[in-house]
């Protein structure tokens, strides 16, 4: 999409409140800046906060009973950012977790299939489960809590409804261990790397499991920004990873945090309490690469840095 003229584009964004969605609406709003742009949240874990410099409308109201008709009529958006959801996986009510994120995509799903609306969703790393090793997306879900089989519904959800309508671009992108600006707001849900540099900012040893060997796939919200914007131009609907395609452990974690913040910390280690735990993420993104044209830009080391410059600036 030319961003040169960008007076007529309408662009939706749910979840915008929060800490990915506030980031693509922020983004979308600097690559086109006539663009209409919409934010839908309901505020259950985002916050006003988060969109300093919007310029665009927003509709308060809550997905899973949002009916699209009455609110927009049959205005076509030339996109819609799907990013709301019940982030907190911890929570394990099965009842909440699969109705609001489920219902809330059926509903939109169905507003955007005659206009043929491109939908570009959330979906996780975290339908890959417990599996370790390199995950791509020819594996099966393996949801190990009720978080992650919402999400594996909702990407069931879109290769029946791009199967059947194949005009219809239905992109999914599954995220892994996403850190970066605008995520405090999430508290106990934000990512390790918001908590141990506040433990590590207080003078205390960073807290980890023992023995910081695990590994995850962190990757920086600038590079899942870059690989959202990306689903708008491609041509296949597809369910695709966006990580950095590393996995670096928890103590690599701390030590380049150690020399972002200038400090000399040894971790903490306690006992890990989860009897199912994915001991290793890590994005194949030959997909992502081909069909998207994603390159992540941030190495662990160049993404911490930027970040903690942003938290405790100088
Ligand atoms: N942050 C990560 O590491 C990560 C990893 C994998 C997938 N994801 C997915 O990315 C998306 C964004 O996550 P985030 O980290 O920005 O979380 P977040 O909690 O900051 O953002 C989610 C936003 O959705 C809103 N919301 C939730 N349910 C809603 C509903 N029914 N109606 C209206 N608004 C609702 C919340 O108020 C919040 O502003 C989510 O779909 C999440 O599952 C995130």
């Amino acid at each position: 999409m030319p961003a040169s003229d960008s007076s007529s584009l309408k662009l939706l964004v749910t979840g915008g409140a929060g800490f990915i969605g506030s980031n693509v609406t922020l983004a979308l709003q600097e690559r086109y800046p006539d663009a209409q742009l919409t934010v839908i949240d309901d505020f259950r874990s985002g916050d006003f906060k988060n969109l300093r410099g919007y310029r665009g409308d927003f509709v308060a109201q809550n997905l899973a009973a949002l009916d699209w008709h009455a609110q927009f009529g049959d205005e076509k958006f030339h996109a819609i950012f799907h990013l709301a959801s019940i982030t907190d996986t911890t929570n394990h009510d099965q009842f909440e977790q699969v109705h609001d994120n489920v219902e809330s995509f059926r509903r939109l799903l169905k507003f955007a299939q005659p206009s043929e609306s491109r939908i570009v969703y959330a979906s996780s790393a975290a339908t890959y489960g417990a599996a370790n090793g390199v995950n791509s997306e020819a594996d099966e879900a393996a949801p190990a809590n009720v978080y992650a089989f919402s999400k594996a519904i909702m990407d069931n959800l879109a290769r029946r409804a791009a199967a059947e309508q194949p005009s219809w671009k239905i992109v999914g992108l599954r995220y892994f261990n996403v850190y970066g600006p605008r995520e405090a707001h999430k508290g106990m849900p934000a990512s390790m790397i918001l908590h141990l540099s506040r433990q590590m900012k207080e003078g205390k040893r960073p807290r980890v499991f023992k023995h910081g060997e695990q590994k995850r796939d962190f990757v920086y919200v600038k590079d899942i920004v870059q690989g959202t914007l990306r689903a708008l131009e491609t041509q296949e609907s597809g369910i695709y990873n966006l990580g950095s395609g590393q996995a670096r452990s928890f103590n690599e974690l701390i030590a380049i945090l150690n020399d972002s913040l200038g400090t000399d910390f040894e971790p903490e280690y306690f006992d890990n309490p989860h009897a199912h735990y994915q001991n290793h993420t890590e994005a194949d993104l030959t997909n992502a690469r081909r069909s998207l044209g994603y390159e992540p830009q941030f190495s662990l080391e160049a993404g911490v840095t930027d970040y903690m410059r942003w938290l405790y600036p100088a």
